[in-house]
């Protein structure tokens, strides 16, 4: 047997057509129908080839997803046939998405029928040769590029141990970087559809919906609403017609959680949204994808096709009488359209923007028909709760967040990387113990969470454990698991700065106080790190005093009367630069300076004039004749002319020149 879809023997009758209601179960388990022990050993031995358990020859794994990609995966891939050619050495070779660890890739796994799976780190095209040779004909472990053992020991450490590991509870991310994103055979032989095979069998809508409100599943996509709930409501509308959707418009600045899901195991999300259409009664779905994500939307046109191809989606799946057809919708990368109703009116080719709530589109959304949306991670949830039961999950997280969360770490931190942690872990744990801390031993700032809409939490709160309501007690919020560390040389006036910028070049425009209010409160922002005025006069230092006694009364107009998410946390970040660094824009305000070094317009250049020997170097150099003195003599800079440009620190080759 080549894949599930082929029929053991002539006893086995299930096609697309005229599906048999046990396939899933015959997949993991078969067969089922008859007893025949050849029959038996060809399921038996293909599943557990698929999980790389009986083979002959080598295998080679190799992380391509994005992040793998990027750091050059595809020519790592090419020059691994070309030196396995060479040496005329068989093995087989495998794609799989992303284990997390986005900061050592390219990650290449080999595997030695038997043996255990070793994974090798930072594997650049001129380091293959050496792996080839030390770990397929040598048989020898590659000691400086690898990154740990998938199995118990093997004389290696086990990945489980590696720290970036080691405090991470995978769940969601179970298969990510494990199985082959692209084969429904691999998610088969790995328990993939069990969960919906058991609720297509065993369960009625109700229950799925029951047990999904047990669990406390609340919505990974920011807000943290319970999904069981918004199910059970769905569920009770009676229509001719119903929708799901699931958010895959993930355009927070620093998140990549949904993009690297979707790419490492699309089949685990589509079978969590086959589950919540059952229990809701609906009969046609939606993936909406921005664009700036092929890989992610290539993987799932994949995994669609091949979910129809094998009778796992379409009309009366596995003959239940339960039907679903799921189509993907690319948008175009705006912000706002992650926004519920913005994201289900592009969907029906309307401008994306923001309508009123009530009624919330549990009632009237997709084309007025009762529509349930949530987030990929959500989804990607529901196949584990139906597996391992509501209350073995609920045992996960805190009181109130129940299971784990996915976060994109990023920024000035040593293990950049996607990471899935269980409710309740602190900041710090996340950012010493599984990101490895700052690096170059600066020291940590702040970690911004929650996105556009969460806040910079500081070191003083960095105890805090990540759950929905600790997180909003100290001025952030969960998000959808953007997690941006900052060091010291982060300004925080300047992010404050980077993070209005995004919200007034996404606001879609609707609401005054979002369009307007947003541009007043960057232009406040914006006034603070500069030095002089346009008309370089007094009155631009009294703006820069009345904007920011009106700031924070800018900021709750904006919040209260602004329709959507979108502006009702635009402010965000300014407020919780306030609370936590108001010493930062005191100091930008009062002091003209910037201890952090980025607000260049502060940075004052002057020359050591006992270093200087009068060279003239810089003086050539300046650009706008800011730099005097007579040839031999030490100079001078002048202050007013000077552009901050930085050019005359970078010439002098006696390190005459100080910045402060
Ligand atoms: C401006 C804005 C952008 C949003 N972007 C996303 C997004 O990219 N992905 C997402 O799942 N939810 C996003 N949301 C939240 C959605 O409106 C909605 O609450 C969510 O998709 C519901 O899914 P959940 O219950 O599984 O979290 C956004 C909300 C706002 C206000
Ligand atoms: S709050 Fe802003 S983004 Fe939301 S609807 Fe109003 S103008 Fe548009
Ligand atoms: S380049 Fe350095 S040493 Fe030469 S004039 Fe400028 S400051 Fe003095």
């Amino acid at each position: 047997m080549k894949d599930f879809n082929q029929l053991c023997c002539e006893k086995c009758w299930h096609t697309t057509d005229k599906p048999c209601e046990h396939f899933i179960q015959c997949c993991t388990e078969g067969p089922l129908c008859h007893h025949d022990e050849k029959c038996e050993h060809e399921i038996t031995s293909l599943r557990k080839r698929l999980k790389y358990e009986e083979h002959d020859h080598p295998i080679i794994m190799i992380g391509m997803g994005t992040c793998g990609l990027a750091s050059g995966a595809a020519k790592v891939k090419e020059a691994i046939e070309a030196e396995l050619k060479k040496l005329n050495i068989e093995a087989t070779i495998e794609g799989t998405g992303c284990i997390g660890f986005c900061a050592v890739e390219p990650i290449v796994d080999i595997k030695f029928p038997g043996k255990d799976r070793i994974s090798y780190q930072e594997i650049t095209v001129k380091d293959v040769p050496r792996l080839i040779k030390t770990t397929l004909v040598d048989k020898e472990v590659y000691k400086e590029k690898v990154l740990g053992s998938h199995g118990k020991s093997n004389g290696v450490i086990s990945l489980k141990q590696v720290p970036f590991f080691e405090h991470q509870q995978k769940i969601v991310l179970a298969n990510c970087g494990i199985v082959n994103p692209v084969s429904i055979d691999a998610y088969l032989a790995h328990g993939g559809f069990k969960a919906f095979d058991k609720v297509l069998r065993l369960m009625k809508p109700e229950e799925v919906v029951k047990e999904i409100l047990e669990s406390g599943l609340r919505g990974r996509g920011g807000g943290g609403f319970p999904t069981g709930k918004k199910w059970e409501l769905a569920a009770k509308q009676k229509s001719d017609q119903k929708y799901l959707i699931c958010n895959a418009d993930e355009g927070d600045p620093g998140a990549f959680m949904d993009r690297s899901l979707l790419e490492s195991d699309p089949y685990r999300v589509i079978e969590g949204m086959m589950i919540a259409a059952y229990a809701i009664g609906a009969t046609a779905a939606y993936i909406y994808c921005r664009a700036e994500y092929p890989l992610a939307i290539e993987r799932l046109q994949n995994s669609i096709a091949k979910c129809e191809e094998y009778g796992i989606l379409g009309d009366n799946i596995l003959n239940s009488g339960f039907s679903l057809h799921i189509k993907i919708k690319k948008g175009a990368g705006a912000f706002v359209c992650g926004e519920e109703t913005a994201l289900i009116g592009s969907i029906e080719g309307k401008r994306g923007m923001p309508k009123p709530r009530p009624p919330y589109p549990v009632a009237s959304g997709l084309f007025g028909k009762p529509t349930v949306i949530n987030n990929v991670e959500t989804y990607a949830n529901v196949p584990p709760i139906i597996m391992m039961g509501a209350q073995q999950f609920a045992k996960i997280g805190t009181a109130k967040s129940k299971g784990t969360k996915v976060f994109a770490l990023s920024g000035n931190i040593k293990n950049t990387g996607l990471v899935e942690v269980p409710m309740g872990v602190t900041l710090r744990d996340v950012v010493f113990k599984i990101g490895g801390g700052i690096p170059e031993k600066k020291e940590f700032k702040a970690v911004q969470i929650g996105g556009p809409s969460g806040g910079c939490l500081p070191e003083s709160v960095i105890d805090t454990p990540v759950d929905y309501e600790s997180l909003k007690e100290v001025g952030a919020m969960m998000g959808s698991g953007g997690f941006v560390v900052m060091d010291e040389e982060t300004c925080m006036v300047d992010v404050a700065k980077y993070f209005l910028t995004f919200i007034q070049e996404e606001s879609c425009g609707k609401c005054v106080p979002c369009r307007e209010g947003t541009k007043r409160m960057l232009e406040i922002i914006e006034r603070i790190p500069k030095r002089y005025g346009s008309d370089g006069s007094k009155l631009d230092q009294l703006q820069r005093f009345k904007g920011m006694i009106h700031l924070q009364r800018l900021a709750d107009v904006i919040r209260d009367t602004s329709l959507c998410g979108l502006g009702q946390s635009a402010p965000n970040p300014v407020l919780s630069g306030l609370r936590y660094f108001r010493h930062e824009y005191e100091e930008h305000l009062y002091d003209r300076k910037c201890s952090s070094g980025v607000c260049k317009e502060l940075l004052t250049f002057s020359i050591n004039n006992e270093v200087c020997s009068g060279c003239g170097l810089c003086v050539k150099k300046c650009s706008v004749e800011a730099i005097v003195g007579e040839k031999g003599q030490a100079h001078y800079i002048l202050d007013n002319k000077c552009i901050k440009c930085g050019m005359c620190y970078e010439i002098c080759r006696l390190d005459a020149i100080n910045i402060n």
